[in-house]
């Protein structure tokens, strides 16, 4: 067999990088780019940042893997460094988003069951249109992304799918059986779709009123990319269940975690539900690393005064190529207009000039730059925007 030996699971742009440090990255000709995709938020911190380099490499000379057999000496300082981020009681730690993801559906159903008295599999769980969790059998069978869908099944029944930013559509799909809401804040992969002013907080009410469990999905939306610790934060909506993974691993390694008060994550018992890497001490040294980062505030406010530059920079392309600009902390839809060519078309010309990004729904590209990006070089990136947008 000649040709790539990589299944066709991605089609990526054609750029091979070769190394990378902080918002910027190498290929395997020494071309550099700015990189204003950052791993889908997972690179929040920036390649290789020394800290979390530092903390990855002192442990790789200690111990990497015990399983959870056995205890760590990394796993107890980082869940509790991560549970008092989240001001939650209990972290249960995994690695990719979709394990955190099918984690919390198997927690609000464990919860439906043992606390909420639901009968015997019929807890349900509302989600949202447009929706994106992740790539497991149980997960695509709530997408309605044909993508991600389509000929997949046969899709797990317990699901009921509502508009986003709908709250009166959550609070009609609620019903004695339903266990939980699982929604993210923002919607990344939709492309950095933004719900309406008080939308979390209302559902934060309907779901405290009803007795059904909030799950906040922030794995591509929390520690630090809009400005905040956690989307959640610019509502001050705190959920039952946060969802956590990406930039918890520091672009070095996957981490997730889902963190919850113990009358919630305390329903799981020993053996019902576990990983073989999850909580790693590798893993575990890293997340805490990530997690003391994220305490000093640095990085949420950093997204922040990025985030309104950038905002005031991509604000005057609506209009000269640009349909619709969301921007939420250091992270922006930007909606291309289908006269000026496809998403995708405007990601492989932004690669001639040196920048990064990924299209996303056909239409759109989502710009997310590492949170350690300098305002100079934002200016710089949408400089070339705008030059391939009036070409
Ligand atoms: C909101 C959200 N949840 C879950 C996932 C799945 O994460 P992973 O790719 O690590 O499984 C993603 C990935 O893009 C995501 O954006």
């Amino acid at each position: 067999m000649s040709g790539s030996r990589l299944a066709h699971n991605y089609h990526p742009l054609p750029v091979v990088v070769a190394s990378a440090e902080g918002a910027w990255v190498t290929d395997v000709e020494g071309r550099r780019y700015l990189d204003l995709l950052a791993g889908y938020s997972a690179l929040n911190f920036g390649h290789r940042h020394p800290a979390l380099v530092q903390a990855a490499t002192a442990q790789l000379g200690r111990v990497t893997l015990t399983s959870r057999a056995f205890d760590n000496d990394r796993l107890e300082p980082f869940a509790t460094a991560l549970a008092d981020l989240c001001g939650k009681d209990l972290v249960l730690p995994m690695n990719t988003g979709a394990e955190a993801v099918e984690t919390g559906i198997k927690v609000a159903r464990a919860w439906g069951y043992r606390v909420k008295g639901v009968p015997q599999g019929r807890a349900r769980i509302v989600v949202a249109h447009g929706n994106f969790h992740g790539r497991t059998t149980t997960i695509v069978g709530f997408s309605d992304d044909p993508e991600a869908h389509d000929g997949f099944g046969p899709y797990g029944p317990g699901f009921a799918a509502v508009p986003f930013g709908d709250a009166d559509a959550v609070a009609a799909a609620i019903d004695d059986d339903t266990v939980a809401v699982l929604i993210e804040p923002i919607q990344g992969e939709a492309g950095v779709v933004i719900p309406p002013e008080g939308y979390l907080r209302r559902v934060r009410e309907i779901t405290r009123e009803r007795g059904v469990l909030l799950v906040a999905d922030e794995i591509q939306s929390g520690l630090g990319r809009v400005g905040e610790t956690f989307a959640c934060d610019r509502e001050g909506v705190v959920p039952d269940v946060y969802l956590l993974g990406k930039a918890l691993g520091g672009g070095i390694l996957p981490v997730s975690a889902v963190v919850a008060d113990a009358d919630v994550l305390g329903v799981i018992r020993p053996g019902e539900h576990g990983s073989t890497f999850g909580g790693n001490p590798l893993s575990a040294a890293v997340g805490l690393r990530v997690v003391e980062l994220l305490a000093t505030g640095e990085f949420q406010k950093r997204a922040a005064l990025l985030g309104a530059h950038l905002a005031e920079r991509l604000e005057p392309l609506v209009g000269n190529g640009v349909t619709a600009v969301r921007v939420a902390g250091l992270w922006a839809g930007v909606d291309i207009d289908p006269a000026v060519g496809t998403g995708r078309e405007v990601a492989e010309s932004l690669m001639a000039l040196g920048v990064l990004v990924k299209d996303t729904h056909g239409q759109t590209i989502r710009i997310a730059p590492p949170l350690v990006v300098r305002a100079t070089e934002i200016d710089w990136a949408v400089e070339q925007l705008q030059r391939v947008l009036t070409r």
